[in-house]
């Protein structure tokens, strides 16, 4: 199966991850899901993003009933979860948080463990060096952040001593590209993962009429062309979340070819516009 390679990792990832964050806890939705994850992990997406406050824990459960289903070798996959701010606060909320998500995950250890975002009282310095402990026992094997801007990468890094932050998850999307200004070309040179969160604009590139005229060109829809133009960035993976198995398979169908350069040209200045900070 295609791989990125990410040299912060030491390994290789698939091109495009799987969200799953931004559902309620609609516990009847278990089985269409599981089976949409699955599908993913026999198409080759074998990233998954997750985090303890989806849908309050369930889709962690979510993705731990799926990897048991699909029986395939736990090193192939790259599980990402995040702990919430409030539980950054000291060493025994942080290991609860972490044992939470091994359990509902059914897993040893997570590929990659996230700050999901920063608040202002957040002891930062205190709740990396915790991290990192965390690392050092193997039970996560990578730790990362999310929603941080460049100076707040910067610190996080300065604060390790250890190991490195080696993931970075921020919003980006052709309709929201302001990262390309600085934290993207940071991520590609310092070799960090960067997933690239709410890649399909919720749904919305779907009906973008650029991406619909130059997918009538490939055979492919608009959602497959926007995915696979992310793939013009050497560590970027866009995590899009897909529910049922129908979008799952429509998503992982931009993988495994290339846009012309030409058309990535033409993409590129269609939403030149949104290469803005917010
Ligand atoms: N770190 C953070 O703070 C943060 C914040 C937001 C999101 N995220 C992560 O990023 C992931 C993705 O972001 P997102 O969920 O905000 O938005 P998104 O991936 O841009 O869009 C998701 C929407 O697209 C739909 N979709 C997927 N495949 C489709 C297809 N083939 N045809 C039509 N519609 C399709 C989904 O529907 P179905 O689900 O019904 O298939 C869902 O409504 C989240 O799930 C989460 O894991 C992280």
């Amino acid at each position: 199966m295609e791989q990125k390679y990410i040299p912060k990792l030491g390994r290789g990832v698939s091109p495009i991850g799987l969200g799953t964050g931004g559902r309620r806890t609609d516990r009847s939705l278990e089985s269409i899901w599981v089976e949409g994850i699955v599908r993913a992990f026999q198409l080759g997406i074998t990233l998954i993003d997750t985090a303890e406050i989806y849908s309050d824990g369930f889709a962690e459960e979510v993705v731990g009933k799926a990897i048991k289903v699909w029986g395939g070798r736990r090193e192939d996959l790259f599980i990402v979860t995040k702990i919430h701010p409030r539980n950054l606060r000291d060493r025994d909320s942080i290991y609860r948080s972490l044992r939470g998500s091994l359990s509902r995950l059914g897993l040893e250890y997570v590929d990659s463990y996230l700050i999901h975002w920063l608040e202002k009282d957040t002891p930062l310095r205190e709740a990396l060096r915790v991290l990192e402990e965390l690392w050092k026992e193997g039970l996560v094997r990578s730790i990362g952040v999310s929603n941080f801007n460049l100076s707040q990468i910067e610190e996080a890094r300065s604060l390790l001593s250890h190991t490195d932050i080696a993931v970075v998850e921020n919003r980006y999307s052709l309709t929201n590209r302001g990262d390309e200004i600085d934290v993207i070309p940071y991520c590609e040179k310092e070799g960090i993962l960067y997933l690239a969160y709410t890649p399909l604009d919720k749904g919305a590139l779907s009906s973008n009429q650029v991406l619909k005229e130059i997918g009538a060109r490939y055979g492919k829809t608009p959602l497959q062309i926007a995915l696979n133009w992310y793939q013009k960035w050497s560590t970027l993976v866009p995590i899009p979340r897909a529910t049922s198995k129908e979008h799952v398979e429509e998503l992982a169908g931009s993988m495994g070819w290339k846009l012309f350069t030409d058309d990535i040209m033409k993409i590129d200045s269609e939403f030149k516009p949104y290469i803005i900070k917010k």
